[in-house]
């Protein structure tokens, strides 16, 4: 095993690349903050190749089950709850200047994840956490369709009156890294809400999974582990996800799993019944930790696995890497991977081609 993972690392670690830095200052009118990251991608990739495809492969894919009347509850209810991040949209609108998309349609975007877990089933991501002495590595496989939207990845710098408040790698805002801690949302299997329940939530204004995290980057009382761990294990939920957290001092290490309606005990570093007498990990997929994996989709086993036998030489970012290096953790869906060190700083995100099953 260290063999076979030492030779995935060899053959793919010149393959990733780098994706592009931008800065969005919340402290500009909140029509202009996206704008210059929606030119960037343009410039680079053209509409057709990055928003277009994305758009209309997930119209066929995620948003078909909304009608007319879906959109303007959805955009209603975000003007009303949302006005500051309604003119950000308005916004985009502007920028991408195309007739069919509106305030309505983005709007439903704005609640993509909520919607996509009624209309498809995607496995995707895995969130790793390594605690070695007092530092806990963070590794992140970000995996999702359609290809086109590896176009719409920025590394986002978060700046408010010039103050660095934090980072983001997405499309939406599913991962973020604040000054206490490194917070990641993954999809989990559940029964999914309906329709009209989705719709009655959205109208009482439950933020979406984006806007969670954006309210814990902007809100100054959540500048703890422990505030914000408690805040995302009670906050009102439109969906069923897991929020994988690392933090900066020993044992600062979560996993919270999520529904709308249930309660569940988090998991943590110290807790962990994979504690090892060196260092210990926590592994999330898409699953609940309390059963085993599928036998279809092996991800966390082999993650856990491939941990248990780190050697001292690996407790380190490396060996992160390399976990999340591995088939079918890097699969044909990941879109990058981010390897991170709260204590220090660290942050590195790393744009990933897909990758499909290979002989070693
Ligand atoms: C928006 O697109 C139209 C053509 O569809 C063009 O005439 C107009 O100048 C564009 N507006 C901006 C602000 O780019
Ligand atoms: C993987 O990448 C190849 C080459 O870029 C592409 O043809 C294929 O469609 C991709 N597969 C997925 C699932 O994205
Ligand atoms: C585990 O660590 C967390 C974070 O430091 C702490 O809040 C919690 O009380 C600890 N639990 C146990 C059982 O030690």
């Amino acid at each position: 095993m260290q063999y076979s993972i030492l030779i995935v690392f060899m053959s793919f670690v010149a393959s990733f690349n780098y994706l592009p830095e931008v800065e969005i200052d919340l402290s500009i009118e909140p029509k202009q903050r996206w704008k210059q990251a929606i030119r960037i991608i343009i410039e680079q990739y053209g509409y057709e190749n990055s928003f277009g495809q994305v758009f209309e492969f997930h119209n066929k894919n995620t948003f078909y089950i909304l009608d007319p009347q879906d959109y303007s509850t959805i955009a209603k209810a975000i003007r009303i709850h949302y006005p500051e991040y309604s003119l950000e949209l308005d916004g985009i609108v502007e920028e991408l200047n195309r007739s069919e998309i509106t305030f309505e349609y983005l709007s439903a975007w704005a609640y993509f994840h909520e919607i996509a877990h009624i209309s498809t089933d995607i496995t995707e991501s895995t969130g790793l956490l390594l605690q070695v002495g007092d530092q806990i590595i963070h590794g992140r496989n970000m995996d999702q369709a359609p290809i086109q939207a590896r176009n719409i990845i920025l590394h986002l710098i978060i700046k408010k009156d010039g103050q660095y408040l934090g980072e983001s790698v997405e499309w939406i805002h599913y991962f973020i890294k604040i000054q206490c801690c490194i917070l990641e949302e993954n999809w989990r299997f559940c029964i999914p809400l309906n329709k009209n329940q989705l719709m009655i939530f959205i109208e009482q204004g439950v933020s979406s999974l984006a806007w969670t995290y954006r309210y814990i980057l902007i809100n100054e009382n959540m500048n703890t582990f422990d505030k914000v761990v408690s805040y995302l294990e009670q906050n009102q939920v439109a969906s069923s996800f897991y929020n994988v957290i690392g933090g900066k001092e020993k044992n600062q290490g979560v996993i919270i799993s999520r529904d709308p309606f249930i309660m569940y005990p988090t998991i943590s570093l110290n807790t962990s019944i994979l504690n090892q007498i060196n260092y210990q990990y926590l592994v999330q997929t898409n699953y609940d930790h309390w059963l085993p994996d599928p036998q279809n989709d092996q991800r966390r086993t082999m993650a856990e696995n491939l941990l248990a036998q780190l050697q001292i030489h690996q407790w380190n970012e490396f060996g992160v890497f390399a976990v999340m290096e591995t088939y079918p953790i890097h699969n044909e869906g990941t879109f990058y991977t981010i390897i991170m060190n709260a204590k220090y700083n660290r942050l590195i995100a790393f744009g990933q081609p897909n990758m499909t099953q290979i002989e070693n």
